[in-house]
C-alpha cells in the first residue's frame, strides 16, 4: 500500500552528546512492505538505556547518531497488503524484543522510536488498551512487560482472575529505586493484592511515591541511609524474607537481595544499575544454595508477555498518572534525557509528540 506521509522527524543522538543538531528528516518508504504497519507515533517513554547509551554506557553495540528509545505508543495510519493482525486506526505499542525471547529489538545498534513515525513489522506490535492515554500507554512496553516479565509468576493468575489473593508474609521490595520498572512493577503487585517493600536511595522519593499511591501504604526501606537493608527487610517479614525481588542494582546488590528472600523464593535480575562488582558476589554460591533461591534473568518480554500485561491492564481497568513524574515536548527530548541521567524522576518520563 502506498503511503501519504513521506517524510518523519526523528530525534538523533550526537556522536559524542554535545548539544546541537538533534533532529533531521527522513524519507518513510514510499511503498509499505506486505506485513509492515506505519505508526504516527503520539508519545515515547524513555528508560534508563537511552540515557545511558546516550552518555556511552552501553554494554551493547551502539549506532553512531542513532536514534532513542524503545518505548512508544501510536496510532496505525496505514499497512501492507498482507496485514492482518492489525488495521488502519489501532492504538499499538512496539514489543522490545523482536525474536519474542532471545534478542534485543529496537536496541541501541538500530534506530528506536524518538520519532514522528515508525514502520514496524505487524508481529512485532501490541494493541494497547483503550482506557489509556497515549502518554500512559507509552510506558507499558518496556518498562511494564519488564515489570510484568519479572513478577509474573505471582500476578498473572491473580490479576486475571477475580479471586482476592490473601498474602501473609508476601512482599515485594523493588531493589534500588523508584525508577521505571520498580513504580510499575508497584502498581502491578499492589493491583494483586500483594504487600510491597519499596528500596530507594531517597527519602523524597519514597515520600512523593507514598503519596501518590495512597492507602494501603508501602512498606519502604532507604537503601542509601542503611548500608544494611537487607536486615530491615527481614525484620519487616519478621524474618521470613520477601518472596520474590525485583533486582535493579546488579552485582552490587544481588547478594544483599538474596539475602532477604525467603528460603525457596526468587529474584528477578532486572538491572545492573550498580555496574559489574564481581567481588561483591563472594557469598553468590553459598547464598543460592542455603536459601534454595531462583535467580531469573529478565530480558523484557515476548510479545504474549505484551499482550498478557495490556488484557491484564483492560481487565483491571488499570491507570498510570501516579507514576509518571513528567510529560516532555519533543523539542524538549535531550533535556529530558538528561533529567533521566541525572536520576531526578519518580516513576516514567515521556515525551508528547505532536508534530
Ligand atoms: N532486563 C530488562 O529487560 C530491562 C528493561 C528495562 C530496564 N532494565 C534495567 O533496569 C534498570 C532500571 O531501569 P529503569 O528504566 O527503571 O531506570 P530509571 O527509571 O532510570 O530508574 C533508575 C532508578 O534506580 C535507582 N538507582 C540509580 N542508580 C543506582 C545504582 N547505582 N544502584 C541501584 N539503584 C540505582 C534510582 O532510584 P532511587 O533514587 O529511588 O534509588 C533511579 O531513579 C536499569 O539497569 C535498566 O537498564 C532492564
Amino acid at each position: 500500500m502506498a503511503t501519504t506521509v513521506k517524510t518523519r522527524q526523528a530525534y538523533r543522538r550526537t556522536d559524542d552528546y554535545t548539544p546541537g543538531t538533534p533532529k533531521s528528516r527522513k524519507n518513510l518508504p514510499a511503498e509499505l512492505e506486505p506485513t509492515a504497519v506505519l505508526i504516527k507515533i503520539h508519545a515515547v517513554a524513555l528508560n534508563y538505556r537511552d540515557a545511558n547509551i546516550a552518555n556511552g554506557g552501553n554494554p551493547w553495540p551502539v549506532t553512531k547518531n542513532g536514534v532513542p528509545g524503545n518505548d512508544a505508543a501510536g496510532e496505525v495510519i496505514a499497512v501492507g497488503d498482507k496485514v492482518s493482525l492489525v488495521k488502519i486506526g489501532d492504538r499499538v505499542a512496539p514489543i522490545t524484543d523482536a525474536e519474542f525471547a532471545t534478542t534485543r529489538s529496537t536496541a541501541a545498534n538500530e534506530d528506536g522510536t524518538l520519532a514522528t513515525h515508525f514502520v514496524f513489522n505487524e508481529r512485532l506490535v501490541t494493541k494497547l488498551p483503550d482506557h489509556l492515554s497515549w502518554a500512559m500507554s507509552s510506558i507499558t512496553p518496556c518498562a511494564g512487560t519488564t515489570a510484568w516479565s519479572a513478577l509474573k509468576a505471582h500476578l498473572s493468575v491473580k490479576l486475571f482472575s477475580s479471586k482476592i489473593f490473601v498474602v501473609d508474609s508476601c512482599c515485594l521490595p523493588s531493589v534500588e529505586g523508584t525508577g521505571g520498572v520498580s513504580t510499575f512493577a508497584l502498581k502491578l503487585a499492589r493491583a494483586s493484592g500483594l504487600k510491597v517493600i519499596l528500596n530507594s536511595s531517597s527519602e523524597e522519593k519514597l515520600s512523593t511515591i507514598k503519596a501518590q499511591l495512597g492507602k494501603p501504604d508501602i512498606l519502604t526501606v532507604n537503601y542509601k541511609t542503611n548500608p544494611d537493608w537487607q536486615n530491615e527487610v527481614l525484620r519487616l517479614t519478621n524474618g521470613v524474607g520477601v518472596d520474590l525481588v525485583v533486582e535493579n542494582g546488579g552485582s552490587s546488590s544481588l547478594v544483599q537481595s538474596m539475602q532477604c528472600t525467603r528460603r525457596g523464593g526468587t529474584v528477578s535480575q532486572v538491572g545492573n544499575l550498580g555496574g559489574p562488582k564481581a567481588e561483591e558476589l563472594k557469598e553468590f554460591v553459598s547464598t543460592i544454595i542455603d536459601r534454595r533461591l531462583s535467580v531469573r534473568g529478565i530480558n523484557a518480554g515476548s510479545k504474549d508477555d505484551q499482550d498478557e500485561l495490556m488484557a491484564a491492564i483492560s481487565a483491571t481497568q488499570m491507570t498510570f498518572d501516579d507514576i509518571i513524574d513528567s510529560v516532555w515536548s519533543f523539542d524538549k527530548a535531550e533535556e529530558a534525557i538528561e533529567y533521566v541521567w541525572q536520576g531526578k524522576q519518580v516513576g516514567k518520563v515521556v515525551i508528547e509528540i505532536k508534530e
